[in-house]
């Protein structure tokens, strides 16, 4: 499988004969793959006819140290896993230097109040280092469509807003979230934690789903005291907050409103490990 660390050799394969005029899909990741990247990857193959997968760690987008020194890094098992799906995939795994050139600074960005909230407030920095690589990967490589995961819905929403604002030409593909067997949201952070801790982090996505049906019938303050409640229960898992918003603006929803669509948000931490995940209420 072809394994580009240059924009230029991308480009200049990605331009030549073979592939000109073909329509093409990327799937940007940090690696350390999972299944809820190669879904992504899948959809991205069904609907281009080539398929770039970005690997790289942006250091911008931290905003804890120890974070970033302890993200894995698989390569192997990421080319290996990509070649189990289909030979038409080109790997772009980039070295810092050669995306910062000028040295590891972010853009900041005006994303229109989405990204204060949740992920903004408690990461500060993070949307704006976001913003700044996915603008460079878009723009070395060139795709029609990019995708993206739905667990990271407030991530998802300030893509879409970014290349409106950049006036890039890609359609932003979000796609719904993968789950291991007992309900956790699939992230490269999950093999941080223990066998056990794995297990125990299902109560994230059970307390979600019992939250939506809560949500039918009572308002989203009551909602997110019952959660509260719930991990306050739970000595095993720390729940950072708890979030019910407008799943376009992401304001914080005050009074429910006929034909709108809200979603619940948290970040929890597990064996000291942050985890986050959504669901469409
Ligand atoms: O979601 C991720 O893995 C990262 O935030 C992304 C979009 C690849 C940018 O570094």
């Amino acid at each position: 499988m072809p394994v580009f660390s240059t924009k230029r050799k991308l480009n200049s394969h990605l331009r030549s004969n073979s592939t000109k005029n073909h329509t093409i899909g990327l799937v940007p990741t940090m690696g350390a793959l999972h299944s809820g990247h190669l879904s992504l990857v899948k959809k991205a193959i069904l609907e281009n006819d080539q398929v770039v997968v970005s690997i790289f760690v942006n250091p911008t987008q931290f905003n804890n140290e120890e974070d970033l020194l302890k993200y894995p890094k698989t390569m192997a098992s990421d080319v290996a896993q990509l070649e189990a799906i289909s030979d038409n995939i080109l790997i772009f795994a980039p070295s810092v230097k050669e995306l910062y050139p000028e040295g590891t600074q972010s853009e900041t960005f005006n994303f229109n109040g989405l990204d204060m909230l949740m992920e903004g407030r408690f990461r500060e920095g993070h949307f704006d280092g976001v913003g700044t690589v996915v603008e460079k990967l878009l723009k070395a490589v060139g795709p029609d469509r990019a995708y993206f995961g739905e667990k990271d819905f407030q991530q998802l929403l300030i893509i879409q807003k970014l290349v409106a604002l950049k006036e890039i030409p890609v359609q932003i593909i979000g796609c719904p979230i993968v789950r291991e067997p007992h309900g956790l949201a699939m992230s490269s952070r999950n093999e941080r934690l223990s066998t056990e801790g794995r297990q125990e982090a299902g109560f994230i996505y059970r307390t979600l789903l019992k939250a939506k049906e809560r949500f039918a019938k009572k308002s989203a303050f009551k909602v997110k005291e019952w959660v509260t409640r719930q991990f306050e229960q739970n000595p095993r898992l720390t729940l950072e907050y708890i979030q019910i918003a407008d799943a376009t603006t992401l304001r914080p929803l005050t009074r429910k409103q006929k034909g709108k669509k809200y979603r619940a948000f948290v970040a929890v931490y597990a064996e000291g490990i942050r985890l986050i995940d959504n669901i469409a209420l």
